[in-house]
């Protein structure tokens, strides 16, 4: 477990630092959902959030973008590099994609900050992800309809060192939201800035904090 230090943070005039929280896992693990729910709950206490999820990116920014392994680690690419800029400007920047490559993770970690990047794996297993299979893409890669699936016919590398692994398919949403926002306190992430009010636009409401 990493805990961040003060150095080299940047402060906005918000007084708070801005940090990713990069999701990563198979296709199906819950990352969106546990990026929703993390991210209502720290917009809830005045916190702002930006969700950058690689479905929607991929209709905009990467829709020139497809599954191969170069691709990818692009569309990775992109997103650190949106995810460092609104970290730049005090936001809680939440990623959720595959992200598949450990090089490409590492690379983001690199871009972002090591000190304001949060690696956390939604750990689901492909049978479970399979079981489920939310968009159909399993079958459809089971059948031969797709190809270089994760997990199937593209390979995911797990995280060896990220900072926190959710079970995802073990642990109710509330409960692997609630141990995230844990963990973030306790690394010391959600300490109370010193001023209020600045480059993030924030609202009066936006002030009370829990
Ligand atoms: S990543 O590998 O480049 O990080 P990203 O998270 O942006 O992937 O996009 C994954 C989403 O694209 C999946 O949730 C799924 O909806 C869709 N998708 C379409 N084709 C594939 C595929 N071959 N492998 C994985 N996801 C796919």
């Amino acid at each position: 477990m990493m805990v961040p230090g003060e150095e080299g943070c940047v402060r906005t005039g918000a007084g708070r630092r801005g940090f990713v929280l990069w999701f990563t896992g198979l296709s199906g693990s819950g990352k969106s959902t546990l990026a929703q729910g993390v991210g209502q709950r720290l917009s809830e206490r005045g916190w702002s959030v930006k969700s950058l999820d690689g479905d929607i990116m991929r209709q905009g920014l990467n829709s020139d973008l497809g599954f191969s392994d170069a691709d990818r680690r692009e569309n990775v690419r992109r997103l650190s590099e949106v995810a460092a800029l609104f970290a730049d400007s005090g936001f809680v920047v939440l990623t959720a994609a595959i992200s598949p490559f450990r090089d490409g993770r590492q690379r983001a970690r690199e871009r972002i900050g090591a000190d304001r990047f949060v690696e956390i794996w939604a750990r689901a297993d492909l049978a479970a992800c399979e079981a489920r299979d939310p968009k159909g893409l399993y079958q459809k890669a089971r059948a031969g309809q797709l190809d270089g699936m994760t997990g199937i016919s593209s390979p995911y590398e797990p995280p060896l060192a990220c900072e926190i692994a959710i079970d995802t398919y073990v642990e109710a949403a509330d409960t692997c939201v609630a141990r995230i926002l844990d963990w973030l306190t306790d690394a010391g992430y959600l300490q109370e800035g010193q001023e209020d009010a600045g480059e993030t636009g924030e609202s009066s409401e936006g002030k009370a904090r829990a």
